[in-house]
């Protein structure tokens, strides 16, 4: 494999060659020869940087002494070229997948992009590129999520490019993972920031709609995420609604957790957990159709009040306890869900198990109104599709409960 640093303004020009073991072996070498060449600029008037492996143009190159010095669209070691293609003949990588994320300074995507660059959503054989979404007040931060990343020696990270544009940051993308967002404070219903974050998933749909891959998978973590997700994907009307999710795994890690805590088991043992509804206040967790080590929950848990009001409550209100805790929504803990839920669509879901996703309700068949995005009981063959799971019973608290939410 060879490895080409190109550097070639007009008056200059260094290429440096080095094979797969010297890559690996000199890396201090490799991060000192591109701090002299390269020195990243961001302006107001230079709003995206791209950094980028196998891109056609060489990056310009600047002294690092000099004050004037500008780069137009590469930072750091994802300007060097890589000979990819190579790569993935060697390696037997997959093709490189784009993966779009808006809020990517944040605290959630602060953790989800080094799950991500790690290979531990899509695995040890997929490259990928990051385009990273921020705001015009995030920018800088948004250098500082692009230097960390650089600083991480990710084999399959290829290419970052970071920008405030999602015309420009959702080209070709295959996953948009949407979690910037005005946050909740304390006191606050998730329904109440509609009013702001609506405009931004309404922009952010036309601009999916005009870029990104036809079958791109979009989730939606911005709250209140079920309304986002419908304002976003009526505004991509290429896009195929089904491929539109709210993120309400977290919920279903949530009830998970709560059960397997009552019951005196680990979590592993709590399967086929289902939030129906909204990420909100009115959610309803599924203990009906849960189980734990295979059994149905009520014959495991006999304390039925519980699992009504005290279980039941303290998932609804879980992120508003922990914004009183914290001073601040959920991070890692959403991070891991957004793993988890990318995970449950690229593996094929275990033998009678299922999983949990806000999606379109057209054609469902629990009778819930059309036309919304609505939590669900989801499976997939793990090819990012998933079909709606029929084999779910329902009593009357169930049903008038999902009718609530
Ligand atoms: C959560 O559930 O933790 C997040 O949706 C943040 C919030 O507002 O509760």
């Amino acid at each position: 494999m060879a490895v080409v640093a190109q550097l070639s303004p007009s008056s200059y020009t260094e290429t440096t060659r080095l094979s797969s073991s010297q890559l690996s072996l000199s890396s201090t070498h490799l991060s000192s020869l591109r701090r002299r060449a390269f020195r990243p600029i961001i302006g107001p008037r230079n709003p995206t940087i791209s950094c980028s492996v196998n891109q056609v143009q060489a990056p310009v190159a600047v002294e690092q002494d000099d004050p004037k010095s500008k780069t137009n669209d590469c930072y750091g070691v994802f300007c060097l070229t890589y000979d990819l293609k190579a790569e993935e003949e060697t390696k037997s990588w997959k093709k490189m997948v784009n993966i779009a994320v808006s809020g990517a300074a944040g605290m959630i995507a602060n953790h989800l992009l080094f799950k991500l660059a790690a290979g531990e959503v899509l695995g040890p054989d997929q490259p990928i590129a990051l385009k990273l979404l921020g705001s015009e007040r995030s920018l800088q931060a948004l250098e500082g999520v692009a230097m960390e990343l650089e600083d991480s020696l990710f084999p399959l990270l290829r290419e970052v490019k970071i920008g405030i544009n999602p015309y420009e940051l959702f080209e070709d993308a295959e996953w948009a993972l949407l979690i910037g967002a005005k946050p909740r404070g304390p006191g606050m219903e998730r329904a109440g920031l509609l009013d702001i974050n609506g405009q931004i998933f309404a922009e952010q749909g036309k601009a999916l709609n005009a870029v990104a891959s036809r079958n791109v998978k979009v989730i939606v973590v911005g709250n209140p995420c079920n309304t986002n997700a419908l304002i976003c994907l009526k505004n991509a009307p290429s896009i195929p609604a089904k491929n539109f999710h709210a993120l309400t795994r977290l919920d279903e890690n949530r009830a998970k957790c709560q059960l397997a805590l009552k019951a005196g088991v680990f979590y592993d043992k709590v399967s086929n957990m289902t939030i129906w509804g909204n990420h909100s206040t009115t959610q309803v967790p599924d203990f009906l159709n849960a189980r734990i080590n295979g059994l149905p929950v009520k014959e495991i848990i006999k304390d039925h009040k519980w699992l009504e009001e005290g279980f039941t409550e303290t998932i609804q209100k879980r992120g508003g306890l922990l914004i009183k805790k914290w001073g601040r929504s959920s991070a890692a803990s959403t991070a891991v869900s957004i793993v988890d839920a990318m995970k449950s669509l690229v593996t094929p879901t275990p033998e009678g198990d299922w999983f949990s996703s806000g999606v379109y309700t057209n054609g469902n068949p629990y009778g819930i109104a059309e036309d919304i995005v609505f939590s669900m009981p989801c499976r997939s063959k793990g090819d990012g599709d998933y079909e709606l799971v029929k084999d779910v019973i329902f009593d009357d608290y169930l049903r008038k409960r999902i009718a609530k939410v």
